[in-house]
């Protein structure tokens, strides 16, 4: 017998809450800020915008409008949409490659959110208090090696996120965006309010809006393009299953437009409150792993107020990686409960531990199996790379490919509520300009 389990989101505010707390994540806090200042500022900004426009929102509404027209899994809903279309049962596989990339994503993603707990934790005990940079790195080293304590913090990690997307859509998925949301904005303020004292907002400013139009070329529109699909969570599943418990009444462009808006400040945000600690310690910028758990641990480590600032700082990028994380767990989730006869928990349980086993390897790869390669690449490195260099954005891709050529037109038309200028630029970016943009993005990145 089918289970009935589709669950709907209870308003589109929460909605929109969940696709942005997915949206906003490590990429956001990590790279956008540090992309924005070394590559033009303003200019890069610019471009940026454009490829979100053209690329991103048609993918991100894409994926949602499958999702809603399947109610179901990524998969079953990639199948009973081709088959509604009359086309291949085949398209089914551009689900089951959507829930494997969050399946293996989740697995080493969650290990950084465990180091994002354990620097949270250290930022209260002090352990940054007084370090010297050799100190500092010594640290984030002293972390890498102990794979004790890695499991420790992915474990937990994973806990919570099992934990919270266990009680279901509205009670487990909803529940978390509500309060963690509104405490990543408010976190943000508070930061970027103590940087518009530090003395250095000024300097932060001009490094990150000066437009440098020189600055742009090829490799960092590229750059601008591939950011602004990885931070919109496209290619995953997530979208797809996000979009299945939406009502038909939301409107999709204008949903997509806001989440994007909001995920693009946010970016912005965060740039604003992290140079100008930067700057105030005298530190090298850099981007990724180093500048969130050695750069910044070492000024927070040599500043009055640090202890504060590095518990607020390292809360709120927990709260980015869960809210992301749980938008992980859910595809995988979603389609266990669907597919086999496991109810809610059982089906989080089964997901979240066979999530939380690769995860182990994959921190493993930085200690025990340093010398374990898989292609080349250490198994930490295998997976990021698989995902997003190959699985990611072909699912995408084939995502916005299937709705551009491959629905029905007036259907599409009328569900976005298009006039005919609108409908004949959804038909020229869905058919032509998004899927190149990935195709050139794909290419380039091999
Ligand atoms: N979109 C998130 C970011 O910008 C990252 C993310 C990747 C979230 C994969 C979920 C899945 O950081």
């Amino acid at each position: 017998m089918a289970k009935i389990t589709h669950a709907q989101w209870s308003s589109r505010l929460t909605f929109i809450l969940a696709a942005t707390g997915s949206a906003v994540g490590l990429g956001n806090i990590w790279k956008f800020p540090y992309m924005v200042g070394e590559s033009g500022g303003a200019a890069f900004v610019l471009v940026y915008l454009i490829c979100i426009a053209l690329v991103g929102l048609p993918i991100l509404v894409a994926e949602w409008m499958l999702g809603r027209r399947g109610q179901k899994n990524p998969i079953n809903t990639m199948i009973d949409v081709a088959r509604q279309e009359g086309r291949s049962k085949a398209w089914g596989l551009v689900g089951v490659s959507g829930v494997l990339v969050a399946f293996i994503i989740l697995s080493f993603y969650s290990v950084i959110g465990g180091w994002s707990l354990s620097y949270t934790l250290g930022s209260v005990t002090g352990a940054f208090s007084g370090q010297d940079a050799d100190a500092i790195g010594e640290l984030f080293n002293g972390l890498l090696a102990d794979s004790g304590t890695l499991l420790l913090w992915h474990s937990v990690f994973m806990i919570l996120v099992i934990g919270i997307v266990a009680r279901g859509v509205t009670a487990g998925l909803e529940g978390a965006v509500r309060t963690m949301m509104p405490a990543l904005g408010i976190l943000l303020l508070v930061l970027v309010g103590y940087g518009m004292f530090s003395g250095h907002f000024g300097e932060t400013l001009s490094f990150m809006f000066n437009p440098d139009w020189s600055a742009l070329g090829g490799d960092i529109i590229l750059a601008a393009m591939g950011q602004a699909f990885f931070t919109l969570s496209l290619g995953m599943g997530i979208m797809l299953a996000y979009g299945s418990y939406l009502g038909k009444e939301v409107n999709l462009l204008s949903t997509a437009a806001t989440v994007i808006i909001l995920d693009t400040l946010f970016a912005l945000v965060a740039g604003l409150a992290i140079f100008p600690i930067v700057f105030a310690n005298g530190l090298d910028l850099s981007s990724g792993p180093g500048l969130i758990f050695v750069t910044l641990p070492l000024a927070f480590g040599n500043m009055t107020g640090g202890v504060i600032l590095g518990l607020l700082f390292f809360l709120l990028l927990t709260f980015a990686a869960l809210t992301s994380a749980i938008s992980l767990l859910e595809p995988v989730v979603e389609t266990v409960e669907e597919r086999t006869p496991l109810s809610r928990t059982w089906a989080t349980l089964v997901a979240g531990a066979a999530t939380w086993a690769l995860g182990i390897a994959a921190l493993l790869s930085f200690n025990a199996w340093a010398d374990v390669t898989l292609l080349g690449l250490s198994i930490f490195d295998f997976l990021d790379n698989l995902t997003s260099k190959y699985l990611m954005p072909l699912t995408g891709l084939a995502a916005i490919v299937f709705v551009g050529w491959f629905l029905n037109k007036e259907g599409v038309v009328q569900e976005l509520k298009l006039g005919s200028t609108g409908a004949l630029l959804w038909h020229v970016t869905s058919r032509f300009i998004a899927p190149i943009g990935v195709i050139i993005v794909f290419i380039s990145s091999l």
